[in-house]
């Protein structure tokens, strides 16, 4: 396989302040200085994935303003193959995201870009994702090019990984290709329509046609779930000082555990000592560990 994740997804300029508390509507609050990081779901995973040693790849768009060399440069340095990382008239993806004093994150994001990553940039791209062995999806792109991209995916041969975030209805002929779902306990319950603990939430999920779930528990790990049962499996404990962009870590270093050939519980183990490690310092990408670090 010529790269073990291709990533289709989004690429956004994070905009973090830190705050003491959150403002109620109507209210005004004062943070902290702004800090600018590179971040979006898709390239935080091909970042993360690519820092592990992994061979990745990304299709994505970035707009042609004053963010776009900041998240080329990072995607670059990683060493993520840019081949199809498509340059956009007007502006990239943005996420607003305020911090609290637990390491606490809330996001707001503004597509941009992100949102003219059409079904035809999937088609010219299809050397690109039928050399993937894992290609992993995200919600912050337009579904129909998710839809279009994970069909060719799967056609090719390759995994379909879909992390729900954020969480979006998807169609059951999208959910039947995920092998793995990965979801939290917030987008678990979102699909389901209730919330119930976690296990319970695994098998719920199961019934709604993936091959496999992963449903990530935070601090407490994750479960993770096939036809052959339910499985928890434990994070290490972490002071987490910005949890934003350790779910996407987990999500990566599951996708590349799982093209080396892990078993889903074996992946996830490892993905959550990723994801532990992702809590430890400011921003997504640059708390993201090296093997070592792992
Ligand atoms: O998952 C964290 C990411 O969500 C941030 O980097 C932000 O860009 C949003 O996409």
């Amino acid at each position: 396989m010529q790269h073990e994740v291709v990533v289709v997804g989004s690429v956004n300029a994070d905009l973090v302040v830190g705050v003491q508390r959150r403002p109620e509507p109507g209210e005004t609050v004062l943070g902290s200085d702004l800090s600018t990081f590179p971040g979006g779901k898709g390239a935080n995973q091909a970042v993360a994935a690519a820092r592990l040693g992994g061979r990745v790849g990304i299709l994505a768009r970035i707009g042609d303003d004053g963010h776009g060399d900041l998240l080329k440069n990072a995607l670059s340095r990683a060493g993520v193959d840019l081949g199809h990382l498509i340059l956009t008239p007007g502006p990239s993806g943005v996420a607003l995201i305020t911090v609290g004093p637990d390491g606490d994150n809330s996001i707001i994001v503004s597509p941009g870009a992100n949102g003219r990553l059409e079904p035809t940039d999937v088609e010219r791209a299809g050397t690109l994702i039928a050399g993937a062995g894992v290609v992993s999806f995200q919600l912050e792109i337009p579904p129909a090019t998710v839809a279009a991209a994970a069909l060719a995916a799967e056609r090719a041969g390759a995994r379909v990984v879909l992390n729900l975030s954020p969480p979006a209805p998807v169609p059951g002929e999208l959910l039947a290709l995920c092998d793995p779902l990965v979801v939290n306990e917030h987008e678990a319950a979102f699909l389901l329509g209730d919330r119930d603990d976690p296990e319970t939430m695994a098998r719920g999920l199961l019934a709604l046609g993936p091959r496999s779930v992963v449903v990530t528990l935070g601090a407490e790990g994750a479960l993770a779930a096939d036809g052959s049962g339910v499985t928890a499996v434990p994070s290490p404990k972490a002071d987490p000082v910005d949890t934003t962009g350790a779910g996407d870590a987990f999500t990566a270093a599951l996708c590349l555990r799982l093209a080396r050939g892990d078993t889903l519980v074996e992946a996830a183990g490892y993905a959550a000592r990723v994801g532990a490690a992702a809590v430890r310092g400011q921003g997504a990408q640059s708390s993201y560990p090296t093997p070592d670090e792992v």
